[in-house]
């Protein structure tokens, strides 16, 4: 009998290289999910090609020609409600959300940030990690609640920073890594692995209290 597949619907701002690693995944039988959309904010975004390759429909909503974040909001909030998704994967979006629409998908809104939160919220996050001298950089999937780049975090993984990194090469193995652990943390949703009602994060029915590590390409607790 063929898998039960979680459906999902994927917002992106840009290149889409962690929208990319999904759709792979998918094709490689290692996330049983159906990507029903990808919704885009700007009209240019490179994601918008990887999506339409693949066949999976797109929609731009371009937050410019709308008044004020609660009615792009409540736009986006149209074109997803119809399709019923198991998940909101914010995969590279640049814009903050209101308070609404996170209400609206508490429970099914991930994201994932390139730094190990809360460590380094908001832009320049490479340079950042860089600047400061930190020996470990990475980045973090978690569920969304109403701060910026904040919610209970899933899995982290970690990146050496090197003496020679700059924030492009720092970003490039970061990214490198989000490519894995975000379809990672999607196939513990599909397995029933991991639930979050709003509140509790739950792995094989425990509270998980603290992120999983994603280190030397090996998951840890
Ligand atoms: C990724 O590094 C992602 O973590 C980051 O934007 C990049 C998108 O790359 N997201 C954020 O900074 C959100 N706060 P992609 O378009 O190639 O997936």
């Amino acid at each position: 009998m063929a898998k039960k597949k979680i459906s999902l619907v994927v917002l992106i701002s840009g290149g889409g290289s962690n929208l990319q690693a999904i759709i792979d995944a998918i094709k490689n039988q290692q996330l049983d999910a159906e990507i029903k959309t990808v919704i885009s904010n700007q009209v240019t975004a490179g994601g918008l090609d990887r999506a339409a390759l693949a066949d999976i429909e797109t929609h731009v909503v371009d937050h410019k020609q709308f008044p004020d974040r609660q009615t792009f909001d409540r736009a986006l909030v149209n074109i997803i409600d119809p399709l019923r998704p198991d998940l909101v994967v914010l995969a590279g979006f640049m814009r903050i959300l209101s308070d609404g629409f996170i209400d609206h998908f508490h429970d099914r809104l991930v994201n994932i940030h390139p730094s190990l939160l809360p460590k380094y919220k908001g832009l320049n996050t490479h340079q950042m990690a860089i600047d400061n001298h930190d020996a470990v950089h990475g980045a973090s999937v978690h569920y969304v609640s109403h701060e910026l780049d904040s919610g209970p975090i899933v899995i982290q993984a970690e990146v050496p920073v090197l003496d020679s990194d700059d924030k492009n090469s720092l970003a490039s193995r970061v990214l490198e890594q989000e490519h894995k652990i975000y379809p990672m943390m999607l196939q513990m949703v599909a397995d029933g692995r991991l639930t979050f009602d709003g509140e509790q994060l739950n792995l094989d029915n425990k509270p998980l209290h603290k992120p999983l590590l994603w280190k030397n390409n090996k998951l840890s607790t």
